[in-house]
This record gives structure tokens, sequence and C-alpha cells, in this order.
């Protein structure tokens, strides 16, 4: 008997919203087991969670082990960590509002991912995301390869449902990419958005494609102003899916994510959304496309944002 086979195993750090569908679709997926950690106050919504969702496993066939825990013990060694600790939106705030309280969980977080789980690829998803990501990052020393940010994904998601929405045609035939930072000044780059292959901009009109664009940039707080109590679970959820897949089945898929530029794009010691490859070693590659002078222009100034927060972090972790 061979005694190599290894399960992965995927530490989902936050147990809320975000988390619990996170643990569902990985689950889903029999991507790994899952453990669901929560601080020590809220160990028992974690353990629920982890419990609810296997006993759904016989009823839906899927062969994960779920469980909850407050105790970083548990989670040593993961394979996985994905970041959802911190607090969401409520109406009317930005998601650099966040800043302040989130970086004083990330410090927490982040000692204990580099204590426990020091091999492990890591996505982030606390908001404000691209700072919540280089802080984690500079705290645990982790390198480049290893530590992504999830945004792209979800802001693509979103802008191919519109436009599919829109052209009345299957979301499977619309792809698109969305760069920059995870605010509202982030870039769905048009001239690569296609449907079925051919170029969004002859089967829309500009000011429909304007709508379209606006509409994704302002999408996040559209279903925070309709929760009321918090911002999007479900599809943040099934981003960071889809790049944890592309890892751990070494799919080296395309897709938009906040990446550690060295240069690429003019940008230099900062997570910001690109095209990058997600592959066995993580974050394989960054591609670098060819941007309209309008586009780059705004990628810049999307960029420049995303460097004062950076700034901001640097001073709470000095
Ligand atoms: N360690 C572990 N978990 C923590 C810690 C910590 N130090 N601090 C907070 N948490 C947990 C909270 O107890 C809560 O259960 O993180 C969880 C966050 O869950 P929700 O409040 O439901 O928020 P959610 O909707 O999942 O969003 C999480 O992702 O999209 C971003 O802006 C969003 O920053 C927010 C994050």
């Amino acid at each position: 008997m061979t005694h190599h086979i290894h399960r992965p195993k995927i530490a989902l750090v936050g147990s809320g919203q975000i988390g619990g569908n996170l643990a569902l679709l990985l689950g889903q997926k029999q991507l790994g087991d899952i453990f669901l950690l929560d601080i020590p106050d809220l160990e028992g919504i974690a353990k629920g969670k982890a419990l609810d969702i296997a006993q759904m496993t016989p009823i839906q066939d899927f062969d994960v082990k779920l469980a909850g825990t407050s105790r970083w013990e548990d989670v040593r060694g993961a394979d996985v960590v994905v970041i959802t600790a911190g607090r969401p939106r409520k109406p009317g705030m930005s998601r650099d509002e966040l800043l302040d309280v989130n970086v004083k969980i990330m410090k927490d977080v982040a000692a204990n991912v580099k204590t426990y789980c020091p091999d492990a690829f890591t996505v982030v998803i606390s908001n404000p995301l691209d700072a919540m990501v280089y802080a984690f990052y500079k705290i645990t020393g982790f390198g480049h390869h290893q530590v992504v940010g999830m945004a792209g994904v979800l802001d693509s998601g979103r802008f191919r449902y519109f436009v599919a929405e829109k052209l009345g045609v299957s979301v499977e035939d619309v792809n698109a990419f969305v760069l920059g930072g995870h605010g509202d000044d982030m870039v769905p780059i048009v001239p690569y958005c296609s449907v079925g292959g051919i170029p969004l901009a002859q089967l829309m009109k500009q000011e429909e494609i304007d709508q379209i664009v606006d509409r994704t940039r302002k999408a996040g707080g559209e279903i925070v102003a309709l929760y009321k109590t918090g911002s999007a679970y479900y599809s943040p959820a099934a981003a960071a899916v889809q790049m944890v897949e592309s890892y751990l089945r070494d799919k080296k898929r395309v897709l938009p994510a906040a990446a550690w530029l060295q240069g690429e794009y003019g940008l230099k010691e900062m997570f910001v959304g690109v095209p990058v490859i997600i592959g066995a070693h993580g974050i394989e590659r960054v591609l670098q496309v060819e941007l309209s002078a309008a586009d780059q222009e705004a990628l810049k100034k999307s960029a420049a944002r995303v460097k004062e927060l950076c700034g901001e972090v640097d001073k709470r972790l000095a």
C-alpha cells in the first residue's frame, strides 16, 4: 500500500456569509477537506455550518470532511487558505472605510497563517481588497506566487452577467476582464469583452456599454443597498472557488486577480487586479496585455488610489 495519498486541506478563515458559501461550493466540487475557522465567540457558527453542510454530503454525494473550529492548531499545514475575516460594508460605506478595523483583524489572521500554514496558497477576500492582500503579504513575508486577492473574477462576473442579460444570450458566451483596484474606479476592459468571440462593440451601442460599465463599478454597492446588513456573499464565494480550483487542479486558468506587481503595467510593489495564470505553482504568470490609452490612464488612476491605501496600511503596520 502506498501512503502518500493526500487529501487537500482547505482552511476558511472567517465563517460568516462568504465563509459558509465557500464551504458549500468547495465541498460540492470535492476540492478538499474543509475547516471553517472563526473567533472563539463564534466557534459555534463555524461548527454549526460545518455540521449542517456535512449532513448534506450523503444527499448530494460529496465525499469531503468538514469541521468548524476557533483553534489555529486545527488548520495546521493547510494547502489552501481563504481569508474572509473582517467586517463587511454597510449601506453608504465605501470599501475603503473598512480599512481601520480590517487591518487590525488581518494582523492577527496573517500572523497565524504564517505560523500554522506557511506553505499555503492564500486567497484574500476581505475588503478593502487590494489593501488587505497587501497587508497580508507584508505581515507574512510569503512568496508573491503564493498570495492573491479575489476581485477581478467577481467584477468580471458582474460585467458578464449584465452583458448577457442585456443581449439575451448565455452568460457562458460572454467573456470579460475587469482590471485595477476593487473599488468604484475599477477598469472594465471593454475592447477585450467578447460574446462568442465577437467584440462587444459590434453588438451594443456605446451608450449601453457605458451603462453596463457604470453598473459594474457600483455592483457591490447595489447589493449592499439591498441587503442593508452586509455585502454580497454568493458571488464572491464562487469567484474564489474558481481560483482555488485552478490552483488545486493545476488548471492554469487565465483569470483577473489582484497579484503582486513588479513593474508590469508600470506598477510596482502593490497588488492590483491584472490577468494572471493560476496553476499548481500559484500565481504562475502575470499577463501583460495591450491597453488603449484611456484604459491605461484609468488603470493608473485606480492604482494610485490603491497605493494611497497601502500607505495607510504601512502606517498601521509600523
Ligand atoms: N479570525 C477569524 N475570523 C474572524 C476574525 C479573526 N481574527 N475576525 C473576524 N472574523 C470573522 C467574523 O467573526 C465573521 O464571522 O469573519 C467573519 C466575517 O463574516 P461576515 O461578517 O458574514 O462577512 P462576509 O459577508 O463573509 O464578508 C467578509 O469579505 O467581501 C468582504 O467586505 C467583505 O471584508 C468583508 C469580508
